[in-house]
C-alpha cells in the first residue's frame, strides 16, 4: 500500500503553489533587491490557455498579481470579448519581479528566472500559449517579429503558440489595439490546433511503432456528420468535444500510419480540418445559438 501511495500524482494546484512559495523567497537575481512583491502568476491550474507577459509593472509589484494595471484591464477586455473568463486561463510573466522603472529585463535576469515559467508551463500543460509582446515572444521564438506574428498560430516544441502584441502597446497605438482585438479571436483556431497536436502525441505514445500498420485505436467516430450531430444533441455539447471528434475522425486507421509516422501534419491538412470545424460550428450556431462550454479530455474549462 505504501508503494501505491508513492505513485499518487501531486495535483497541479499544489505544484503551482510550491513554485509560488519558491518565487516568494527567491533572490537569484538583482531584481529581488528592488521588488516590493513577487508576481509569480495566477489562474486555473488546468487552464488550456496561458498568457505570458514580460514582467510586472508598478501595479503588479504593489499587488503581487499579474496584469492588474491599465494593460491588465485591457487584457481582461480582450479575454472577455471571446467570451472567456480570466479565472479559466493562467497568466504569468517571464520575470517574476519588477525591473526598476519598468526597464526591460536583462538577459541574465531572464535566464535566472525563466526556469519558473518552464515549470509552470509543464505543470499546466496548456493547449495554447499566448506570448504577449516582443520580449515574451523572444523567449519562446526569438526568430519571430511580434507585429508580423500577432494572432498567427505557430507550433513550437509540440506546443501551440499564438503571439499577441503587448496590451500596453494597444493602449498607445490604435492600430495595435485593433490588431489585438482581431488577433485574440484566432484563439479558437489555435485551440483546435492544440487539440490536434495533443491527439497526435497521445496516439504516438500509445501505439507501438512496430504495429503502426495495424488499427491504432478503438473505432473513431464514424463520420463528421455523426460527430457533429451527436455533440449537437445535448446542451452540454462542446466546441472542443466536436473538434476532438473531428480530429479523431480524420485519423482513420487506414490513414493513421501515414499521418502519424511517415510525415508531419501539413498546414493544408490542419487548415482543411479547421474549415470543416467552422462549417460544423456555423450549422450548430444556426440551429441553437452560441456554444458555451468546452471540455478537453477530462478537464473542464469554460472558454467561449
Ligand atoms: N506587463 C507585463 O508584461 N506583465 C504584467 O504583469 C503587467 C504588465
Ligand atoms: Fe528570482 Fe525571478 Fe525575482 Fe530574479 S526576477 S529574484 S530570478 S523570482
Amino acid at each position: 500500500m505504501v508503494a501505491e501511495e508513492s505513485k499518487v500524482e501531486i495535483p497541479a494546484s499544489e505544484k503551482l503553489a510550491e513554485i509560488i512559495a519558491e518565487v516568494a523567497g527567491c533572490h537569484k537575481c538583482p531584481l529581488a533587491q528592488t521588488r516590493n512583491k513577487t508576481v509569480p502568476g495566477e489562474g486555473s491550474p488546468t487552464a488550456e490557455i496561458m498568457f505570458v507577459g514580460e514582467g510586472p509593472g508598478r501595479d503588479e509589484d504593489e499587488t503581487g498579481r499579474p496584469f492588474v494595471g491599465r494593460a491588465g484591464k485591457f487584457l481582461d477586455e480582450l479575454i472577455a470579448s471571446l467570451p472567456m473568463r480570466r479565472e479559466d486561463v493562467y497568466i504569468a510573466n517571464i520575470v517574476k519581479c519588477r525591473p526598476p522603472n519598468n526597464r526591460d529585463p536583462e538577459r541574465a535576469e531572464v535566464d535566472q528566472c525563466s526556469d519558473y515559467l518552464t515549470q509552470q508551463i509543464e505543470i499546466i500543460d496548456p493547449l495554447v500559449i499566448v506570448p504577449l509582446g516582443r520580449h515574451a515572444l523572444g523567449w519562446f521564438m526569438p526568430e519571430l517579429r511580434i507585429t508580423q506574428s500577432n494572432g498567427k498560430i505557430f507550433r513550437n516544441n509540440n506546443r501551440v503558440l499564438m503571439p499577441l502584441l503587448h496590451p500596453s502597446s494597444g493602449l498607445r497605438n490604435p492600430e495595435h489595439k485593433r490588431m489585438l482585438q482581431e488577433g485574440i479571436h484566432n484563439l479558437r483556431d489555435a485551440i483546435l490546433e492544440g487539440i490536434r497536436i495533443r491527439n497526435e502525441i497521445d496516439q504516438r505514445s500509445r501505439i507501438p511503432i512496430d504495429r503502426k500498420h495495424e488499427s491504432p485505436r478503438s473505432a473513431p467516430p464514424a463520420d463528421l456528420e455523426t460527430a457533429a450531430s451527436d455533440t449537437n444533441s445535448e446542451s452540454e455539447s462542446t466546441v472542443v468535444e466536436q473538434a476532438e471528434a473531428v480530429a479523431l475522425a480524420e485519423t482513420s486507421p487506414a490513414e493513421s500510419s501515414v499521418n502519424l509516422f511517415e510525415r508531419p501534419q501539413t498546414r493544408d491538412e490542419i487548415q482543411a480540418e479547421l474549415n470543416r470545424q467552422r462549417a460544423i460550428d456555423a450549422a450548430e450556431e444556426a440551429a441553437e445559438g452560441q456554444t458555451e462550454k468546452l471540455v478537453v479530455d477530462d478537464r473542464q474549462a469554460s472558454f467561449f
